[in-house]
């Protein structure tokens, strides 16, 4: 395989379409899984819906994941000549990989949520292959750094940045779980961390995360992916934090959406 920088653009212009697109999908109308799942349409009557088939957390996210892990860890090892030692593979070892092998090995395992729509496993499954595949394509066959990048600031504060985001997003997830003895799925109101500021901190925790991947690396892939995820969990924190203001009484008012202190 060669480098071809007009698929590059091609795959990064389609990620950031497919996240307006998101964007403007679930603007209003929540993604279907977890909390939103049950939440209705407004168009049948529950009985008369059709229902939708289901697998157990644990089960689901470990498979959506898998492919984001997987394929720039397979576009590294059977690249020929092998090409391990340049910064780009480094960092997409270190950092994209590093991301995704917490998500598909920890995370899944760990996990206390309801069962996931299949429908919904299977576009993440998706878009966790197009993802991996244009993050690991660009930084394996195309991504070429100075020397002294590592001593570059957007390096070093890019790598920070990640690093932050990943403990906000590690933490604020870990919170989540401890609201619920296992076997249990019920919601309550989270309590401390960044959640003291905001509803969606493991969402905020994300979108740092990848601003910092994208900084680090200072390439057009890794952009794309940090304004989709903007464009599907930043949504996902105003549902989120609508649900708490409708379902609990006592939540706290001066706790935002997305942004402390701001939205
Ligand atoms: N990069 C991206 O584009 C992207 C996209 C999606 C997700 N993600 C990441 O994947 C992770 C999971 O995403 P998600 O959408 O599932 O997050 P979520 O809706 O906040 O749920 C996370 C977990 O916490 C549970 N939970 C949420 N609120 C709760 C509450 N009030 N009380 C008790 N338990 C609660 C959920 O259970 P239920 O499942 O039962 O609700 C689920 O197991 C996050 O870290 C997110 O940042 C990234």
């Amino acid at each position: 395989m060669q480098c071809s920088p007009c698929l590059v653009v091609a795959l990064s212009a389609t990620l950031v379409a497919l996240g307006m697109l998101i964007l403007w999908l679930y603007g209003r109308t929540p993604t279907r899984y977890g909390k939103h799942a049950e939440e209705e349409t407004g168009e049948k009557p529950p009985e008369q819906k059709p229902r939708r088939l289901h697998l157990p957390a644990k089960c689901a996210w470990f498979l959506q994941e898998l492919p984001a892990f997987l394929v720039p860890v397979l576009l590294l090892a059977l690249r020929s000549p092998p090409r391990f030692a340049p910064l780009g593979c480094r960092l997409l070892g270190g950092m994209f990989c590093g991301h995704y092998f917490h998500r598909t090995f920890i995370y899944s395992l760990l996990t206390r949520g309801r069962p996931f729509p299949l429908q919904t496993l299977l576009s993440g499954m998706l878009f966790c292959v197009y993802n991996g595949f244009l993050q690991g394509y660009y930084m394996v066959y195309c991504a070429e750094y100075p020397d002294d990048w590592c001593n570059d600031i957007r390096f070093t504060s890019g790598i920070l940045l990640f690093l932050f985001g990943m403990g906000i997003n590690i933490h604020s997830d870990f919170l989540l779980r401890q609201l619920r003895k296992p076997g249990e799925l019920t919601y309550k109101i989270p309590q401390g961390g960044l959640f003291v500021y905001v509803s969606g901190a493991n969402f905020l925790g994300e979108i740092l995360e990848w601003f910092g991947y994208a900084i680090a690396t200072w390439c057009l892939p890794a952009f794309a992916f940090a304004l989709f995820t903007v464009c599907f969990v930043g949504p996902r924190a105003y549902h989120h934090h609508r649900y708490y203001l409708r379902k609990f009484t006592g939540y706290p008012r001066s706790r935002k959406a997305l942004i402390p202190f701001i939205f």
